[in-house]
C-alpha cells in the first residue's frame, strides 16, 4: 500500500500554502508534481557534469552521454520494450505524434485511412489531420457509448483494407476510460495490416504498461505526467519500423556522412533525435522513471484504483454536480465536472480560494466536449501525492460554491 504521506514529503511543493489553505492538488492530469530526486538530479548535472552530448571526448561530455544513455535502458525496463534502441526522446508526447504522423503518413496511398477516436486529445487529432490533408488520406473515428467507452463493434465496422494507421488514447484525460488494449490490437491486426499507436499521456504514470504484452506498435509518453520535468517525452516503437522510417528533423547528431548534395542518416535511435537533445531533461526522466519502478507500477495502479472509487462515490453524491466518469469498473482516477448554469472557470476559481488545484476548460478534448453539449469541464485527476482527504477537500470546496452559487 502507498504511504501518501511519505511520498508528499519527497514533494517540497506540498510546503506551500494556496490562500491561506494547504494545497490540494489535483491537476496531475495535466502535469505532474515532481519530487526532490528529480529536481536534484538536474541541478546536480548542471553544477557537476554539464557537456554537450554525444560530442566530446572529455571527463563531463562522456558523462552526460553516459547519464543521457542510460535513461532509454531505464526506460526500455519501464514500458518492457523490447531493445533500448526503441527509445526516441522527444520533447513531449505531441511531438511524439507529429513525429509519427509525418514519417508513417509520406509513406501512405492516397484515400488510405487512419482511425481514432471520438475522444482523442487534440495532440492525437491534429498531426493527423495535417498529414491526411498534406497526403490526401481519410480519417474515420471510433465511437463511444452512453458510458463513454469505445464502441468495439463500430470499430470492427471501419477496418478496411485501406486502414493503415489506428491510434488511441489509452487512458481518457476527461472520462479516466481505460480501453481494452490488448483486445483492440489483436483485432485490428487480425482484420488489417495497420499500425497500432497508443497514446500513453495518462495511462503510463498510472498503471504498467508492458509494450510487447499489449501487441502495439508505437507508444507516446509525456515526461512531465509521470513526475518527470518538461520538455522531455519518449515515443517508443518497433525497431523494424523506425529502420523503415525517414526522419522528420534534420540537422547535427542524426546523420552519419554529410556532403553539400545528400547525406546518409545515424542508425536508429540518433536518427530521429535532430540536435542537441534535452539530455538534463532525459535524466531527470530516468530518475521519475525509477522513482515510480520503485514504489512499483502495481502500487501505483491501486491506489489510483482504490482512490478512483472512493472518488467516485463522493463526486457521484453532489447534488447539482454533472460527473463525467467512465461507467465501466475498470478506470482511471479522472474526473470532469460541470455545475448547469455556471461556468467550469469560476468554479474552478472558487475552489482555489480553498487551495484546491484543477483546471478549467475543454482540456483539448473539445470534439468530446462537444459530442456532450459540454462547452467546459472543470477536471480533478489524483495521483500518488494524493489521498483520500483531498477528495474530502474538493467535495466540501464544491459543495460550498454550489451553495455560494444559488
Ligand atoms: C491523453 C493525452 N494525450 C496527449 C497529451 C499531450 O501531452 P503533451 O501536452 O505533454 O505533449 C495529453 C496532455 O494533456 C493528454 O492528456
Amino acid at each position: 500500500m502507498i504511504k501518501v504521506d511519505d511520498i508528499k514529503k519527497d514533494f517540497p511543493i506540498f510546503e506551500r500554502k494556496i490562500n491561506g489553505n494547504k494545497l490540494t492538488y489535483l491537476d496531475s492530469g495535466a502535469t505532474s508534481q515532481k519530487p526532490n530526486q528529480v529536481i536534484d538530479v538536474m541541478s546536480d548535472v548542471y553544477k557537476n557534469n554539464n557537456a554537450n552530448v554525444h560530442r566530446g571526448t572529455y571527463v563531463l561530455s562522456s558523462e552526460t552521454t553516459s547519464k543521457y544513455e542510460e535513461v532509454r535502458v531505464k526506460f526500455k525496463k519501464f514500458i518492457n520494450a523490447y531493445n533500448s534502441d526503441e527509445i526516441i526522446f522527444t520533447k513531449g508526447c505531441t511531438e511524439g505524434f507529429n513525429l509519427l504522423a509525418n514519417s508513417l503518413c509520406k509513406n501512405l496511398n492516397k484515400d488510405d485511412e487512419i482511425i481514432l477516436s471520438e475522444i482523442e486529445h487534440h495532440a492525437n487529432i491534429i498531426p493527423w489531420q495535417m498529414a491526411a490533408k498534406k497526403y490526401g488520406l481519410n480519417i474515420k473515428y471510433i465511437k463511444i457509448d452512453d458510458s463513454y467507452n469505445l464502441d468495439l463493434d463500430h470499430l470492427n465496422s471501419l477496418l478496411t483494407s485501406k486502414t493503415k494507421i489506428v491510434s488511441i488514447v489509452g487512458e481518457s484525460n476527461m472520462s479516466g476510460m481505460l480501453p481494452n488494449i490488448k483486445e483492440i490490437v489483436s483485432n485490428v491486426k487480425s482484420k488489417s495490416d495497420a499500425i497500432f499507436i497508443l497514446d500513453g499521456a495518462q495511462l503510463v504514470p498510472h498503471r504498467f504498461v508492458d509494450v510487447q504484452d499489449l501487441g502495439i506498435d508505437f507508444l507516446c509518453v509525456s515526461g512531465h505526467k509521470m513526475l518527470g520535468p518538461t520538455g522531455i517525452g519518449v515515443v517508443w516503437g518497433r525497431k523494424e519500423l523506425w529502420d523503415s522510417m525517414d526522419p522528420v528533423y534534420g540537422g547535427g547528431d542524426m546523420i552519419e556522412e554529410v556532403y553539400y548534395d545528400k547525406a546518409t542518416w545515424a542508425p536508429v535511435p540518433h536518427k530521429f533525435e535532430a540536435g542537441t537533445p534535452p539530455f538534463v531533461e532525459a535524466i531527470g526522466l530516468g530518475v521519475a522513471a525509477e522513482y515510480l519502478m520503485n514504489i512499483t507500477m502495481s502500487e501505483v495502479q491501486q491506489h489510483s484504483d482504490s482512490l478512483r472509487e472512493y472518488a467516485k462515490s463522493k463526486l457521484e453524491n453532489i447534488d447539482g454536480l454533472n460527473v463525467v466518469h467512465s461507467n465501466s469498473k475498470n478506470a482511471g482516477c479522472t474526473f470532469a465536472m460541470s455545475v448547469e448554469g455556471a461556468h467550469a472557470a469560476d468554479i474552478s476559481l472558487m475552489l482555489d480560494t480553498y487551495g484546491v488545484a484543477v483546471r478549467a476548460g475543454h482540456h483539448c478534448v473539445q470534439p468530446f466536449h462537444r459530442k456532450l453539449k459540454l462547452d467546459a469541464t472543470f477536471r480533478a485527476t489524483g495521483y500518488i501525492y494524493n489521498n483520500e482527504e483531498d477528495f474530502d477537500t474538493l467535495a466540501y470546496a464544491i459543495e460550498n460554491s454550489i451553495k455560494m452559487l444559488k
